[in-house]
């Protein structure tokens, strides 16, 4: 079983996506992951954003392994980091040497602890269009940037990082854009996503919609 999970940064997707994968119990796939990689190795290798040939190398040498280990640096989850992954993920070069890595995942599931899984939740931008046209289940989730942008205003200010809300706005406003509108796979729903907006939903409230659908796919 294949489900993919789309969407705008601060919809949702991820604390979906890990509660549809504890309750079936399967592996998890946060490809946000290798885009941050490969924004984060740029800065520790003291690359410009802008030099997509460094860009493109860093993307054909990164393997899961390494990038698991990026993802303990403080500065992956960043704001910046976001930031920098979306900047990086915009180049079609970049997008095509992870590609392989990501739908790689599909064909043999495991979870943390390298126990093989039955099924995969993907979570990203293109997962249900580009990395798995032939999921099972495919979910865009939504909200308005006012909405989603007050979601990481609070996060950070839960978190003792000091925030201006009119600022994380902004940051949402232009990873929107940056993601909805490049050239090479942009954010967009799949023409067979089932779509939620979590303006209106609470999370639980999803997870049950979400479930519902899941369980309606799994009983035929
Ligand atoms: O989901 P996230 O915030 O970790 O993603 C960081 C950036 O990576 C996002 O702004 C765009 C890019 N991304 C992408 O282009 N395709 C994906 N499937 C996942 C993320």
């Amino acid at each position: 079983m294949i489900i993919t999970i789309d969407g705008p940064a601060a919809a949702g997707k991820g604390t979906l996506a890990a509660s549809i994968s504890k309750k079936y119990n399967y592996a998890y796939f946060d490809t946000g992951m290798v885009y941050r990689a490969v924004g984060l190795e740029m800065h520790l290798q003291n690359k410009d954003l802008s030099d997509q040939a460094a860009a493109l190398q860093i993307s054909q040498n990164l393997t899961f392994e390494h990038m698991h280990e990026l993802a303990k640096n403080p500065d992956f989850r960043s704001a910046l980091g976001g930031k920098n992954a979306s900047i990086v993920s915009a180049y079609p070069e970049v997008r095509k040497a992870l590609l392989k890595m990501q739908q790689d995942f599909a064909q043999n599931p495991v979870f943390a602890d390298g126990r093989p899984a039955k099924g995969v939740v993907y979570d990203g931008r293109d997962t249900g269009t580009v990395v798995c046209p032939q999921a099972d289940v495919k979910f865009f989730i939504t909200a308005s940037p006012e909405v989603r942008a007050e979601r990481r205003y609070k996060e950070f200010l839960q978190k003792g990082i000091s925030a201006n809300y009119e600022d994380v706005l902004a940051d949402v406003k232009a990873r929107d854009e940056r993601d909805a509108n490049r050239a090479t796979a942009p954010m967009k729903p799949a023409a067979d996503a089932v779509i939620f907006d979590t303006s209106t939903l609470t999370i639980p409230e999803v997870l049950q919609k979400a479930c519902e659908v899941i369980d309606e796919k799994q009983n035929h």
